[in-house]
């Protein structure tokens, strides 16, 4: 056993231990709630997310990028839950979207905002593109020439006029995770740039598209700033050659992607956001062009947990395990991309020297919550053994029953999440200062099995 001084990450303002009363115990706090207070009122596994980080955060990128007239649409799949939809909308974001149903989500989350919905993804189906013709979206991010086809017969038949920008594929590396890096040429994703200036020209002369801009989206959680600053400098040569020969590009369009720290709150976020902002707009300047921003882990990834209960210990051939009632269902993401998520209890018993000079009745009852540590596997109850949330692990010691707190859930969280060994995906909690609103139900099995046949 050895002592560990990451026990005290946490994610401040919004997540912050606070002395519960006078004794040694701390406590794990969203904004003004508690989290074990939570969970004992909704049950775990359990999303709860800070409605003033989202705020803080969306203010953040508008400061950031005050110099150029811009509008940051939010990308749903990051979080699609509507109350943290409704949520965004309210402080006048627009939306990315990427399905029919994402772009249901807005509509019902927030009519008011379809008029600044950009639609991406390289497989937009006729319907999907009707309905976004039917809500007036303010830009189609257009990713193959047959797309662009579709896209001009249906705007004819519903006589429309689209509001097109095509996405440029830059190949550009964006030094990420593979599975989640999308501007290199050998990608899906994008346009190549030479092929999209035929399709400008194509698209001019249609009746019914409006060229309106181009757009770039390298990939997520990039870190290294300067694969933004080259995908955008190819961006804006493209602009000014489409402009030369009289198109009309108002857009920029610079995709999302800006990663956090997982590990640790390196530098606040305002400071990263400075060094993000130059990056994208550097390469812009003189461009006189309206920007558009799709961030999405950036805006909610930090402002969730996700809390779950230490169902079991166990103990195999000297390997320890925490296994917990949240599993690979719930979130996805250190399964798939092997991704690192801090993990911390939400009761805390001060360190040993602290806890015995401030006597304390729980202190002396909570020696399993002190800050010795051990090494541990935390996992879920799934049968497969990429069900875990963390291996090998240094992590305080806690005890079967105890809470614990997966952090920067917010992002492709719940919006990950499945049904995978027929479980409920987990309810959700948006705290704003004291108030703390259920905001989606646990799913129970009914739900699940409610639209298959009877047989
Ligand atoms: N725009 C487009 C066109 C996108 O494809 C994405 C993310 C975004 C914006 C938002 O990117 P962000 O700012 O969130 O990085 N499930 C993975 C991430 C997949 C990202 C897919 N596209 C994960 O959990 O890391």
């Amino acid at each position: 056993m050895s002592r560990d001084r990451r026990i005290d990450v946490v994610r401040p303002p919004a997540f912050v231990y606070r002395r519960e009363g006078r004794g040694a115990l701390r406590a794990l706090f969203c904004e003004q709630a508690d989290l074990a207070w939570l969970a004992a009122r909704f049950g775990t596994p359990l999303y709860v997310y800070s409605a003033q980080t989202i705020r803080a955060r969306l203010l953040a990128f508008g400061k950031a990028f005050r110099s150029i007239p811009h509008t940051v649409c939010y990308s749903v799949k990051a979080n699609s839950t509507l109350a943290i939809l409704r949520l965004i909308a309210r402080d006048g974001a627009g939306f990315d979207v990427v399905s029919g149903g994402e772009l249901e989500r807005v509509l019902r989350a927030a009519p008011q905002s379809a008029a600044r919905v950009v639609f991406s993804g390289v497989g937009k189906t006729v319907p999907e593109i009707e309905l976004a013709l039917q809500s007036g979206i303010l830009l189609f991010n257009v990713e193959s020439a047959s797309e662009l086809t579709a896209l001009g017969a249906a705007a004819a038949r519903l006589n429309k006029k689209a509001a097109i920008a095509l996405r440029v594929n830059p190949d550009v590396s964006a030094k990420t995770h593979p599975y989640i890096s999308t501007g290199l040429r050998e990608h899906k994703f994008g346009v190549p740039i030479a092929e999209a200036r035929k399709l400008y020209a194509e698209a001019t002369r249609h009746a019914h598209l409006r060229v309106a801009g181009v757009s770039v989206h390298i990939g997520s959680q990039i870190t290294d700033l300067t694969s933004f600053t080259d995908a955008l400098r190819r961006v804006a040569e493209l602009v000014r050659e489409l402009r030369s020969s009289g198109q009309d590009i108002r857009y920029v369009d610079a995709g999302g992607g800006l990663g956090i720290p997982y590990r640790e709150d390196a530098e606040p976020f305002t400071k990263q956001l400075a060094a993000y902002a130059k990056a994208v707009m550097e390469p812009l300047r003189g461009l006189d062009i309206h920007l558009l921003l799709e961030p999405g882990r950036s805006i909610v990834g930090p402002a969730g947990v996700l809390v779950t209960r230490v169902i079991y210990r166990k103990t195999n051939h000297e390997k320890r395990f925490l296994i917990v009632d949240a599993a690979m269902n719930d979130l996805l993401r250190p399964s798939l991309y092997g991704a690192y998520h801090e993990i911390v209890p939400v009761q805390l018993g001060l360190p040993s020297s602290i806890s015995s000079s401030s006597f304390s009745p729980s202190s002396s009852s909570t020696d399993a919550r002190s800050r010795e540590t051990e090494k541990v596997d935390v996992v879920g109850p799934i049968c497969e053994t990429g069900d875990f949330f963390a291996r090998d692990r240094e992590l305080p010691i806690v005890r079967e029953g105890d809470l614990l707190a997966i952090l920067d859930a917010g992002a492709y969280g719940a919006s990950l999440s499945s049904n995978y060994n027929t479980r409920g995906r987990a309810s959700e909690v948006l705290v704003d200062g004291t108030n703390a609103r259920l905001i989606r139900k646990r799913e129970t099995p009914e739900d699940q099995m409610k639209l298959e046949v009877r047989s």
